[in-house]
């Protein structure tokens, strides 16, 4: 039998209420507080994530689905949305309005990791993006939008962790200085964090090796080598950040696992989860813009791992539906005006079904129950001769005799 690629999942049909309802709250949580909907491509020129994410990044150097197109070009599936994001907004000139310009997107990335409860090759994020301002209180809008999403899907006991990584220079001269301590360990980390040691040092700090983890534990933090305009930046978010009431944990070994950031990083994990704990982060990235040629613009933004998310939420998660109505239609004559009948309430809107695996009442009654259906118009022959239908409430087994002409109007009564 054909089975489908490792670390990629099928939505099933009883699962997606739950990310229809993810959905439709991100939509209308990004919406409410102006950021407008963009739709770019699931793939893109290799170079866009090279130089956005950098070269020396996990994602970059190990994780991107990347393939020749025919003319030799080489292409890669999106494995984060950031970066499509800037392209599209240069591309479009969309920069240049005097407004800041808040965008968000919902879709699939793609990521070579390896696969485990809650790391997917093909996972969907939900993301935004605003550019134009470094004003403090628009990290603290982007985070609080981040944190309303949670709330709103009733997510409990999550953590925000922030730090700033400074500006590049704050971070060149903190580099030097962690090198500088790292240089003394070298024996004891691990072979991964020996080759960052040259090429990302930074990444060293968050290693998940109880080793690494050890051996760093005295590292001088970036946060004592932030530049005065980087920690006054910074504390602004934070003084922000409490007077609206969005409790927050000082990390100072949050680098995140992209180069583009600089100064605000934040991430938000849950206890719920094991290893892939974090379901939301994100940060500044005030230089990306003008890596990728564009005029100078500070920017901020997040992405959520909606599968994690659904880790989290209720099996079950009820959606409103109106009233299903059941067309039990058998015999030669009747199901052809079963047919039309439930033709005709499906153009009035309503919500209406029918079986034809069925084809005797019981087994059509046993269909609607299984649909869930609140009543079932039972039409045989002998109605369709005296032009009349039974409708039975599926709750109380009580039915009623009526006739054909007079169906619509009683349905739109229960409707
Ligand atoms: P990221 O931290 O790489 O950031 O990913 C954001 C979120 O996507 C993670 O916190 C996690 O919930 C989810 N995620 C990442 N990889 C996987 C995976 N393999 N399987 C399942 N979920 C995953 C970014 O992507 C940045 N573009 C965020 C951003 C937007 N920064 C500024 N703007």
């Amino acid at each position: 039998m054909l089975r489908s690629i490792k670390g990629l999942k099928d939505i099933l049909p009883q699962q997606t209420p739950q990310w229809r309802y993810m959905e439709t709250i991100a939509h209308t949580l990004a919406t409410q507080s102006g950021f407008s909907e963009i739709r770019i491509p699931i793939f893109e020129f290799t170079e866009l994530y090279a130089r956005s994410i950098g070269g020396a990044t996990d994602i970059v150097e190990k994780e991107m689905y990347t393939f020749p197109d025919r003319d030799g070009s080489s292409l890669t599936l999106r494995p984060e949305g950031t970066a499509g994001v800037v392209r599209a907004v240069l591309e479009h000139h969309l920069l240049e309005s005097p407004s800041t310009r808040k965008l968000y997107y919902l879709g699939p990335m793609f990521r070579h990791e390896r696969p485990q409860a809650g790391r997917y090759r093909q996972f969907h994020q939900f993301g935004v993006e605003a550019f134009g301002t470094e004003d403090p209180l628009m990290d603290v809008e982007v985070i609080a939008l981040l944190w309303r999403f949670f709330c709103s899907l009733g997510l409990k006991d999550l953590t925000l962790h922030i730090n700033s990584i400074g500006n590049p220079q704050d971070r060149e001269k903190y580099i030097q200085e962690l090198k500088r301590f790292l240089s003394t360990k070298l024996e004891v980390i691990c072979g991964n964090c020996q080759r960052r040691y040259s090429t990302n040092p930074l990444r060293i700090l968050d290693c998940k090796v109880p080793i690494c983890q050890q051996a760093t534990q005295e590292a001088p933090t970036l946060f004592d080598h932030l530049s005065l305009e980087s920690a006054t930046h910074f504390q602004s978010v934070l003084d922000e950040l409490t007077s609206i009431g969005i409790p927050f944990t000082l990390n100072y070994r949050l680098v995140r696992g992209l180069d583009y950031y600089s100064r605000t990083t934040f991430e938000i994990t849950s206890p719920h989860l094991g290893a892939q704990s974090t379901i939301g982060a994100g940060g500044r990235y005030d230089g990306l813009v003008e890596l990728l040629q564009g005029p100078s613009t500070p920017a901020i933004g997040f992405a959520v791992g909606l599968e994690r998310v659904a880790l989290l939420l209720p099996e079950q998660v009820s959606s409103p539906q109106p009233p299903l109505f059941f067309v039990a239609g058998f015999g030669k004559k009747a199901k052809p005006i079963a047919f039309k009948l439930l033709h005709e309430l499906r153009e009035a809107g309503i919500r209406a079904d029918t079986d034809y695996k069925s084809t005797n009442l019981k087994s059509l009654l046993r269909s609607a129950d299984k649909l869930g259906a609140s009543y079932s118009i039972i039409l045989g022959d002998d109605e369709a001769h005296s032009q009349t239908v039974i409708i039975r409430n599926m709750t109380t087994k009580t039915q009623e005799l009526m006739k054909l002409e007079e169906i619509s109007q009683k349905i739109k009564s229960l409707n």
